[in-house]
């Protein structure tokens, strides 16, 4: 399957950033930017406590609301947590999952963003699945492995039926929020290195038909080169994202 064949998402991650009236506000300012661009889905990514205004913000239009995480468990004993199923009933349809900040602050590990990926894709979300190497093992050469092993351990037990509803972001941690983007030939190889374990994994038709983000200092001015690549099919966007034109921009490279 060449690349044209496959979709191109652009998602949006707000991080801690937006209250409830703020995100109306960026919504409302995106929403024309965007509109009858129907040439990559468009997704924002927002706090718990915006997903009620952000899915009444869109209804009707072409941007999706995803969340920026999810619990493991469908309910219990798990203060501050938040369920898969409490997601979609509030028309949630997308999830990252196993961002480099959960797991650099909240502990996750590849076991516990397994254990989210399993439960987000049984209550029926689409889950954007989060991995990359820092910098110490990039520049010791092991990226290539990191990002494998990361590749098949968070995907431990999903069938080929369920990764249609999983999409990739190869997110360098030393890329994110820095300002160093990786070179468009680094996310090229690095997407290519996820698809080739995703061969391996499951064949090479679903490696061809998996959509993988890069993610990581992407933005208006850097975006139409890294969506240039082979590899590359969509981004994951962080503080470009919070800027309703930057982030239009970003969609329009990906038409
Ligand atoms: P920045 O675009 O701010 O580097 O963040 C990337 C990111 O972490 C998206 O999930």
């Amino acid at each position: 399957m060449d690349k044209s064949k496959r979709p191109v998402v652009i998602a949006g991650n707000w991080k801690m950033n937006k209250t409830p009236s703020e995100a109306k506000a960026l919504i409302e300012e995106l929403k024309p930017l965007v509109a009858g661009k129907t040439g990559c889905e468009t997704v924002i990514c927002v706090p718990y406590v915006d997903i009620a205004v952000a899915v009444e913000a869109t209804k009707g239009t072409n941007i999706k609301v995803g969340a920026e995480n999810v619990h493991f468990a469908e309910s219990g004993a798990y203060t501050g947590e938040i369920s898969a199923k409490m997601l979609t009933e509030c028309g949630v349809e997308y999830v990252i999952i196993g961002h480099s900040e959960r797991r650099q602050y909240f502990g996750e590990t590849d076991t516990t963003v397994n254990q989210r990926v399993k439960a987000a894709l049984m209550a029926g979300l689409k889950v954007i699945l989060c991995i990359g190497e820092v910098k110490e093992q990039r520049l010791s050469g092991i990226t290539d492995e990191v990002v494998s092993m990361q590749t098949k351990l968070d995907l431990e037990g999903i069938d080929a039926e369920q990764m249609k509803n999983v999409i990739i972001a190869y997110e360098p941690v030393w890329a994110i929020g820095t300002g160093l983007t990786a070179t468009p030939e680094q996310a090229d190889e690095t997407c290519g290195v996820i698809r080739r374990t995703l061969s391996a994994m499951y064949g090479e038709a679903l490696a061809q038909a998996t959509v993988i983000q890069y993610g990581g200092s992407m933005n208006a001015g850097n975006a139409a080169e890294l969506l240039a690549k082979l590899n590359v099919d969509g981004g994951l966007i962080g503080g470009a994202s919070l800027k309703a034109h930057d982030f239009s921009v970003i969609v329009d490279a990906a038409q």
